[in-house]
């Protein structure tokens, strides 16, 4: 697949350095280690975490068999041969959220009216001129983590928005202050109806934040900061752990089906069979 329906033309969310620097933190070696184990002349890698140059086909391989990452699929990512390719679902709108670099997302029944919007964050007026415009009978605010650039318009979608109901995990609802209180305590799996035969899904996806989620309607993953196309959210979690995030994506995540389309919070979008082919994590 190549060009991406619907999506304007950016850059995946990690270069090969953020990759190399993720599965290096989540390994717990430095370049120092890194070297020792590969023969690789820890200066060299040290400049390819910072983004200057890029490791050959071998010595891409060989960092990822120490880093329990695949080499295959990393030494095409160090390479830049991959480009994920996947349509916007019709019943999906997708706004930027300025000044963020993040991505929000609103999706709608069939009467095109009645519409859940994900991540409530960005410039207030720039997100309700989006939401408006419709006009939409917003039903649910999904937040899918507690970092500001998923969240910190929340009360100002849910004052133009009062009937909304906000949905978000527990562990991770501090962010939106007193609005918590309003928060739908959701659980993993619990399901959200959403019109008269639909349901939302609620996937816990602990490990960039402990209270992480993502949110599935027919046959869309919202993935916030858990899965990126080509690699997953850093780790910025109290007890979640590098590990906890690679479970859930590989249980929860992986467990959908190939076709399913992955909206993230950041960067293209891609789908769970390509994540599967083409993700040097996994
Ligand atoms: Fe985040």
């Amino acid at each position: 697949m190549s060009a991406t329906a619907g999506w304007p033309k950016i850059g995946l969310e990690d270069d090969p350095s953020d990759l190399l620097r993720k599965a290096s933190r989540g390994a717990k070696l430095d370049p120092n280690a890194l070297g020792r184990r590969t023969g690789i002349e820890p200066a060299a890698i040290s400049a390819w975490l910072k983004g200057d140059g890029v490791p050959t086909e071998d010595q891409a391989r060989s960092l990822a068999g120490v880093l329990s990452i695949d080499p295959g699929k990393f030494a095409d990512a160090a390479a830049r041969r991959w480009y994920p390719g996947a349509e916007l679902p019709p019943y999906v709108r997708h706004h930027p959220h300025d000044p963020h670099p993040s991505n929000g997302y609103l999706f709608f029944l069939e009467d095109g009216k009645t519409a859940a919007l994900v991540d409530p964050a960005g410039y207030p007026k720039t997100l309700l001129n989006a939401v408006n415009e419709g006009p939409y009978a917003l039903r649910y605010i999904l937040i899918t983590h507690k970092h500001a650039d998923h969240c910190d318009a929340t009360a100002d979608v849910a004052r133009a928005f009062p009937k909304a109901e906000i949905v978000m995990h527990r562990a991770d609802v501090k962010a939106i202050g007193d609005l918590g209180k309003r928060a739908i305590p959701v659980a993993d799996g619990d399901e959200l109806p959403f019109g008269d035969e639909a349901a939302i899904r609620m996937l816990h996806t602990p490990g960039h934040t402990d209270g992480s989620s993502c949110f599935l309607f027919r046959s869309t993953v919202f993935s916030g900061d858990t899965l990126f196309a080509g690699s997953v959210g850093g780790i910025f979690a109290d007890v979640s752990t590098y590990e906890d995030l690679l479970a859930s994506v590989s249980l929860k995540l992986f467990s959908l089906d190939d076709d399913t389309v992955v909206m993230p919070g950041h960067g293209p979008p891609t789908t769970i069979g390509q994540e599967k082919a083409h993700n040097p994590f996994f």
